[in-house]
């Protein structure tokens, strides 16, 4: 049984609290929060656990082997070092950290102490992005092109992030679950429009080292809220949208032509334009925070590092902080 202490239960805190205490490996033990209200909250929800404002009774508590830190991401690397540096393996809450500086020393300090780190990278779990994984391992789309994302809704109350580092982080930890390589260019454009002093509308473009690209979009503006991703490749399409249900979330478009016909071939032929075979792909169910969860602490068990490693953390990171500079000209 692996003792877990959270800090940080805003928002986001709660589910991650939740699915600890609902793994059979795992128990919440001490919950932090800097705000009182938040604390009475989460103690009518789970009256057993003990709650305290200072995030150092979870650090220093001999009986507590995991910290999960759900706070703003300025506050990550601090408390995440300290936490390895008094025993503890980490689940970071996305982004890892708020610069790539820091990223660099979170990961290598975790080195160092022999720590685990995990980043809450959501959708490296969901069963749907898995299911596209194994269907590009599989051959399906042959060579691999392009991706294309669009992660629009409306943008939070309250922020002290812009949308690319709010929303981005989920979409570029699937691109280089996907494609298993990292960028060697990062452009990005933005514009600031209803959350004055923060961009709220984003895109970014990556070229990867194999030749492939990808484009995300990023908005705070939509009133309808749009989770769709395409993936291009030689032999068809996949788009998969995640606001629908399980078995309509993946779809496979066949391209219709048949491409790899040789010139040659191609004049004997009248090519046309055709729809080609249209197959749901099949997604497993399962609750991805659930997933998640359960392989940091199958990690902490084995001590071998989960997918959603520090590594991808800092390669994310890494991203986001070249998609800033491009859009600020630098
Ligand atoms: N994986 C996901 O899908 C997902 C979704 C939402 C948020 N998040 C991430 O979770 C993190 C938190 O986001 P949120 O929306 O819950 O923010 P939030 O502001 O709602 O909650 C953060 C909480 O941390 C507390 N806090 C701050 N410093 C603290 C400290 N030193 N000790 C104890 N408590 C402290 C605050 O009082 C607050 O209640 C961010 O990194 C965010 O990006 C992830």
């Amino acid at each position: 049984m692996v003792n877990v202490g959270v800090i940080g239960c805003g928002y986001w805190g709660p589910n991650l609290i939740r699915n600890f205490q609902q793994n059979s490996d795992s128990k919440v033990v001490k919950i932090s929060d800097l705000r009182e209200g938040r604390l009475e909250f989460i103690k009518g929800l789970y009256p057993e656990v003990i709650t305290t404002q200072d995030a150092n009774e979870i650090i220093n508590d001999p009986n507590i082997q995991a910290v999960v830190i759900a706070t703003p991401v300025n506050t990550h690397k601090d408390l995440a070092i300290q936490a390895m540096r008094n025993g503890k393996h980490v689940f970071v809450e996305k982004p890892l950290t708020e610069s790539i500086v820091a990223a660099e020393e979170l990961v290598s300090e975790a080195k160092k102490l022999n720590k685990i780190v995990a980043v809450g990278h959501i959708f490296q779990f969901a069963p749907a992005v898995s299911a596209l994984k194994r269907e590009i391992e599989a051959g399906t789309l042959g060579k691999v092109y392009h991706y294309s994302s669009q992660r629009i809704n409306l943008g939070p109350p309250k922020t002290t992030v812009d949308v690319l580092w709010d929303l981005a982080p989920h979409d570029l930890s699937i691109v280089l679950y996907l494609f298993g390589e990292s960028p060697s260019k990062v452009i990005a454009h933005g514009s600031s429009n209803w959350w004055e002093g923060y961009v709220d509308n984003a895109h970014i473009l990556m070229d990867f080292p194999s030749g492939k690209t990808a484009h995300i979009h990023l908005s705070w503006l939509s009133s309808k809220k749009t989770r769709r991703t395409m993936l291009f490749g030689e032999y068809g399409n996949f788009e998969y949208d995640e606001t629908l249900p399980d078995e309509s979330k993946v779809v496979y478009y066949d391209k219709g032509i048949d491409n790899r016909i040789n010139a040659k071939d191609n004049e004997k032929v009248n090519l046309q334009y055709g729809v080609g075979e249209v197959r749901p792909v099949e997604v497993v169910k399962g609750e991805p925070l659930a997933l998640e969860v359960n392989a940091f602490i199958q990690a902490i068990m084995s001590g071998v590092p989960p997918i959603n490693d520090g590594n991808i953390g800092m390669e994310v990171v890494k991203i986001l902080e070249a998609a800033t500079k491009s859009m600020k000209g630098i």
